[in-house]
């Protein structure tokens, strides 16, 4: 490795003979002096080291290899003058050293070099989400959902088996674990093994599906009784909607023909209308709608697209529809919206693929299984079933704590889809 300096950049001839170039300003920003050891909080104020005099302080004067064999070898750069911290006693060094390795991630886009857990060896041989479903291959089967299924016990005491969980969500978008206790504790427990549980308008954490009298007060939602619940994702009227749904079976159904789960891929959903009808998808890409939750004691209401797809980076963020909470469409409020394509295409086309058999996956839960959704992209429903005895305890938990729970495996955490994958192979 060589250094040189030009223009206020430390440049890096690496060993393979490719060139990298670091901003003064830059480097000076990540200075190591100025990280704190254990929060990895900026002790440095980014504000007075540009303002600093001449910019001296974030200014490169001198720049230089210790022995590159070394395996923490660092590339060492002198400053023009010293750099202020917060607690005022002190200043960061005039020289400071930048370990190649982690300038070298930076270099390659990388991006991990600051993951403090990114080490781990569950990264390896990893695979981003995998769309399921018509076009996509026939969903899984009730059969091969259940040979998914990880051990409860393991779940809570083996990381490996923790980070296959977590990774089949995302690469499915679901998981399954077997012999949850059917207990509402219990199932707090397994959930909390991945993070902290979301507070709703439903309960401080945890809730239950049992069917209520039809007679009383208390039936705020279809889910509470016995009817066919058409596939929907939750939660669509928050801003942050829960990305992580959990449904521990409590008990099955008596009626042995009814009360499966149905699962449909919510990302597929949106790949496939890219591809066959891209006029519905670009109308639900980029028209928000309003989402509501009307109860006694709460009036939630979200605008938002029924596909998210980022706009920096093509990526679909997430999948948000629940027609049952779709608020009326106001002509004044949406000007924009032809009303006629609106019924006559656009919405029909969607619910039509949403339902789509080819699309659905189904599973009988039995007492014990607790089946895990990404509610950013997967589709849950129930068929009709007879009787009240079938209940499922559940929670729900925002996409931070998954995330988290990711990171501190050193697993990929990023459970959003490139839709820009499918363009070459149609
Ligand atoms: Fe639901």
């Amino acid at each position: 490795m060589n250094t040189s300096i030009e223009n206020g950049s430390v440049c890096v001839e690496w060993t393979d003979g490719s060139k990298s170039s670091f901003l003064g300003s830059w480097l000076r920003d990540h200075d190591p002096c100025a990280i704190h050891h254990t929060t990895k909080q900026r002790q440095s104020d980014s504000l007075s080291m540009v303002r600093s005099e001449s910019g001296a302080a974030c200014t490169p004067t001198e720049a230089w290899v210790e022995d590159a064999s070394l395996p923490d070898s660092k590339v060492w750069v002198r400053w023009g003058a010293p750099m202020d911290l917060h607690d005022g006693s002190t200043q960061a060094p005039t020289v400071t050293g930048f370990e190649a390795d982690w300038l070298d991630e930076y270099t390659r886009g990388g991006g991990h070099a600051t993951d403090a857990h990114a080490d781990s060896s569950f990264a390896a041989a990893e695979r981003g989400p995998q769309l399921w479903g018509g076009m996509f291959g026939a969903p899984p089967t009730d059969d091969e959902i259940r040979a998914q299924a990880l051990d409860a016990d393991a779940f809570m005491a083996d990381d490996a088996v923790l980070a296959e969980a977590l990774r089949q969500l995302r690469v499915t978008g679901f998981c399954l674990v077997e012999g949850v206790e059917q207990t509402q504790s219990g199932t707090t427990a397994h959930i909390e093994r991945i993070g902290h549980m979301r507070r709703t308008v439903y309960s401080d954490g945890i809730w239950d599906t049992a069917v209520r009298d039809p007679e009383s007060d208390e039936i705020f939602d279809t889910a509470y009784t016995n009817m066919e619940l058409k596939p929907h994702t939750d939660c669509t009227y928050y801003r942050d909607t829960p990305a992580l749904q959990f449904f521990n079976c409590e008990q099955a159904s008596t009626d042995t023909t009814g009360g499966q789960t149905v699962l449909v891929d919510g990302f597929a959903v949106a790949a496939s209308l890219r591809r066959t009808d891209p006029d519905v998808f670009d109308f639900f890409s980029q028209t928000p709608l309003l989402f509501h939750c009307i109860e006694p004691n709460a009036h939630l209401e979200v605008l938002a697209p029924v596909f998210d797809v980022d706009a920096r980076t093509g990526r679909l963020k997430q999948f948000r529809l629940n027609n049952d909470d779709r608020a009326p469409l106001h002509p004044h409020q949406h000007p924009d919206i032809d009303l006629d394509l609106f019924y006559r295409r656009y919405l029909p086309v969607l619910l039509e693929r949403t339902r789509d058999l080819s699309m659905s996956a189904e599973v009988r839960l039995e007492p014990g299984m607790m089946l895990v959704i990404n509610n950013l992209r997967v589709m849950h429903g129930r068929r009709a079933f007879e009787g009240s005895t079938r209940n499922m305890i559940g929670g729900y938990m925002n996409l931070d704590e998954y995330e988290s729970r990711c990171r501190l495996l050193g697993i990929p955490s990023d459970i959003s889809f490139d839709l820009s994958e499918l363009d070459g192979a149609q």
